[in-house]
């Protein structure tokens, strides 16, 4: 069964486009599932990323915009190795919004879930990565997705916006009826301050167990993959991607059991 999950938050720069990138990383690598990348972000970040790890050139027949229009979204589909493939970011899906104002509203919703349900049939998971805010494309992205992670680090603006973002993710239910919050990752950016901590206690009160317990923290180590592509052979690298690792197996944990909410 394919798990779509959306990683989301109001707010830029909190490792949303990291972890999707890392967690894909591990799946593939560690667990040997077959992940979609979905890069709905005009930013192109996460697309960015995985062409530096992987070293593939990761060039679509057509850009994304290009193939939503022509209802032909496997063009704008790589292959970056056995297990992953991306659907290449595209700075131009800021046209998506002017494209569906002209379907009805209801369809406005669904076109990514209609163009892709089939394709998403090929995979273990499929992780969207989205923009720091809710247009319509985030709106599709959650559309169609099983589950939503939220990215937050440990700022008080970071809170904010997650607060805001859970409440947009509950107005999304009127679309998805089967939406899940996955749960709630936090980015320390101060492992020892004081204010990260009365942070994560704002976090644990407002979102109770849907925290995970594996934080990530801020590391060198993850601006340098951002730099060079992800490496494993340092003794750096073993260290930082066990917090990856450890989040994600508490993400894999709560994907297993059968009554989540
Ligand atoms: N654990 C971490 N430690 C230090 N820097 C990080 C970590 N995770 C992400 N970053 C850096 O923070 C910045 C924003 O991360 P990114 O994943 O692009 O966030 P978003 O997608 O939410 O905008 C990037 O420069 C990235 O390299
Ligand atoms: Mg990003």
């Amino acid at each position: 069964m394919t798990e779509i999950i959306t990683v989301g938050n109001y707010k830029g720069g909190v490792g949303k486009s990291s972890i999707t990138e890392i967690f894909a990383f591990l799946l593939d690598k560690e667990h040997n599932k077959k992940v979609l990348l979905v890069d709905t972000d005009p930013q192109m970040n996460l697309s960015d990323k995985v062409r530096r790890t992987f070293k593939a050139e990761a060039k679509p027949k057509k850009q994304l915009m290009q193939a939503i229009e022509d209802q032909t979204i496997e063009d704008a589909l790589v292959t970056i190795n056995d297990n992953i493939d991306l659907l290449v970011g595209d700075w131009q899906i800021e046209k998506f919004h002017q494209h569906v104002s002209n379907l009805p509203k209801q369809a406005q919703f669904y076109l990514l879930y209609t163009l892709t349900k089939d394709l998403v049939k090929n995979y273990d998971y499929v992780l969207i990565d989205t923009r720091p805010s809710t247009d319509i494309m985030t709106n599709n992205a959650v559309s169609m997705s099983d589950y939503v992670l939220i990215v937050a680090k440990t700022e008080q603006d970071s809170f904010t916006s997650s607060q805001r973002y859970y409440k947009y993710l509950s107005e999304m239910a009127q679309y998805n009826e089967n939406l899940k919050l996955l749960g709630v990752i936090q980015y320390l950016v101060n492992t020892r301050g004081s204010t990260d901590r009365k942070i994560m206690q704002d976090f644990a009160d407002l979102f109770e167990d849907d925290v995970l317990k594996s934080v990530v923290r801020s590391s060198e180590r993850v601006k340098t993959w951002g730099y060079h592509g992800i490496t494993t052979e340092y003794a750096h690298d073993k260290k930082t991607m066990k917090m990856y690792k450890n989040a994600l197996k508490e993400v894999l944990d709560k994907l297993r059991q059968p009554n989540k909410q």
